[in-house]
């Protein structure tokens, strides 16, 4: 390590944090290194420590001005907060510092070539998201089974970028032949972004039968909790699915349970219920009829029931024209799983879907995916990413959980034994339930403005790295900080930007106004409205 290196010596030791001090016969924060030129105490800009053999790594999390008395002389100094993160043992670099460097020991900068090693960890698997932003030339190298096989999330304000980022991460992948990606796609944003390797399903004409749904999402869509007959509807609905599901499947009818996806008549429990409701007991002394135990009990599950059975927007769910049997419930499995060399990410379009219903498909997706490679006993050379878009939308942390949220945390928790991942996009990560954001090892963070989000988002972080979230705000387009196992180090990444594009392009307000290509046509306007056809 050159003396034309040194910037300072470490004058404070926490875990993980140490404080130095900027040598004073610095007098311009602008160093020359081999052509190049170098900001001492750039927030992001990485150090380098040596204690005896080895060198440990930091990053500048915090640079200030302080007042600094010595031999009873006030002057002023520069301070660095520097986060560790890794080891340089032999020429090799290693995450994790296990050796912290006392006080008096010096700091030097890094330059391009130190950090070569560094960054060039995970080059061998080949699969890197952009490029370095304080590095011009060298590209972020990513391990991609820690990447993909461990849960992560993108996070960042509204336009940052986050749909490119998606894009851009898949479509390195996509070329694969064995690749399985399901993304749950609320805006029709991806069919562009992956012409020639996805296959798009409109949930709302692909037919999506009620008799999938489990106990929990048939509960969330027809029993109103604050009924005071909830508990009795709920029992009663569960058996009368039950023996439905016996008598259309008499061949499962010792082992199959009210969770069993097999086909039951919706109709004749309706048929049932409404006996029920309306039921009279004539008396053994001939004095009068008496109420049925259930008399009255079911009149506003009814009324539900009924409202969501008629509404043509639900059409898809519960009036089947083409799953009206047990036995098609593997061709609806084959259309979502069973990919094709020309189809290796399914994209499932919830953008014709009722807002009110977008919880329970989601859970019913996700918990189909899930259980698929739950029986999968191949599961392992099977694994899936599941991307989760918009995720604050149905996702929330705090109320009540949601279908949707206890389906994808049990996901978070569990899925990675059953070769199930989720990659949790979303723009307001306070409000994502923190039990999914937890399980998350990598996270690829883009412009965040929001303080809640980014209080939020330092806390899901280890403290070393706190500091960092101060740069969010002013990271670019397209520009992330990614923390987590799959990179050596948190580095701040320009992602590629993805070829094709998603449809979410930035909408150019100023030249449409000044002269747009189509016409709005209002009648088109009127008649899609009416027949709930999106463009
Ligand atoms: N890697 C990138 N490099 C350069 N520009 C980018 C990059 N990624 C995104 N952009 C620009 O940012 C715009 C918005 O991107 P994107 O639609 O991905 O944002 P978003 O975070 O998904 O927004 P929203 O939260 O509204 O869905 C894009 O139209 C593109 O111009
Ligand atoms: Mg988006």
């Amino acid at each position: 390590m050159t003396e034309q290196k040194r910037i300072g010596v470490v004058t404070g030791v926490t875990s993980g944090i140490l404080t130095a001090v900027m040598d004073q016969e610095i007098k311009t924060l602008a160093l020359e290194l081999n052509g190049k030129l170098y900001y001492i105490g750039q927030i992001g800009s990485y150090v380098l420590v040596p204690v005896g053999k080895i060198i440990v790594v930091a990053m500048v999390s915090e640079f200030k001005k302080i007042d600094f008395s010595e031999n009873g002389k006030l002057s002023q100094r520069c301070i660095m907060e520097l986060s560790l993160v890794g080891t340089v043992k032999a020429g090799r670099y290693e995450r994790g510092v296990s050796v912290i460097p006392p006080v008096d020991s010096p700091v030097f900068i890094a330059e391009d070539a130190d950090l070569t090693a560094v960054f060039s960890v995970f080059r061998k698997y080949g699969f890197s998201v952009g490029t370095l932003s304080l590095f011009e030339r060298e590209r972020a190298y990513l391990d991609p089974n820690k990447f993909f096989g461990k849960h992560l999330a993108i996070l960042g304000s509204s336009g940052s970028g986050k749909s490119c980022t998606v894009s851009s991460i898949l479509q390195k992948v996509a070329v694969y032949p064995d690749t399985n990606i399901i993304i749950l796609d609320i805006h029709n944003e991806y069919s562009n972004a992956f012409p020639a390797t996805s296959q798009h399903l409109n949930i709302a004409e692909l037919e999506l039968p009620y008799w999938l749904m489990n106990l929990a999402e048939l509960q969330e869509t027809f029993i109103d909790d604050r009924d005071e007959n909830s508990a009795t509807q709920l029992t009663v609905f569960k058996d009368l699915i039950v023996s439905s599901k016996k008598g259309k499947n008499p061949g499962l009818a010792d082992v199959l349970t009210v969770d069993t996806p097999v086909y039951f008549d919706l109709a004749e429990v309706r048929a049932k219920i409404q006996y029920y409701d309306t039921e009279k007991i004539t008396g053994l002394t001939g004095s009068g009829a008496k109420e049925g135990p259930f008399y009255g009990k079911f009149t506003r599950f009814l009324v539900r029931l009924d409202s969501r059975l008629n509404d043509p927007r639900y059409a898809f769910m519960f009036k089947p024209k083409e799953f009206i049997q047990s036995s098609t419930f593997k061709d609806l499995l084959g259309k979502i799983f069973g990919h094709t060399q020309e189809s290796r990410i399914t994209i499932m379009d919830l953008s014709g879907v009722p807002f009110d219903i977008v919880n329970t498909i989601v859970s019913l997706l996700a918990r189909l995916t899930f259980d698929f490679n739950f029986w999968n006993a191949s599961r392992r050379d099977f694994p899936i990413l599941l991307v989760f878009e918009e995720a604050h939308n149905y996702l929330p942390s705090g109320g009540v959980a949601s279908a949707a949220r206890r389906t994808v945390e049990r996901i978070a928790k569990e899925g990675r034994k059953y070769g199930v991942s989720c990659m949790i996009v979303s723009q307001r990560p306070a409000e994502v339930s923190e039990t999914i954001l937890s399980q998350c090892n990598n996270f690829v963070i883009l412009r965040l403005t929001n303080p809640v989000d980014q209080g939020y988002v330092g806390k899901l972080m280890s403290d070393t790295f706190s500091g960092l979230i101060d740069t969010l705000p002013s990271l670019r387009q397209g520009e992330a900080l990614i923390v987590g196992e799959a990179i050596p180090m948190p580095l701040r990444v320009q992602i590629d930007f993805p070829d094709p594009e998603p449809s979410s392009a930035d909408i150019k307000f100023f030249d449409k106004w000044k002269q747009s290509e189509v016409r709005t046509e209002i009648p088109d306007v009127v008649n899609r409205w009416w027949h709930q056809q999106r463009g």
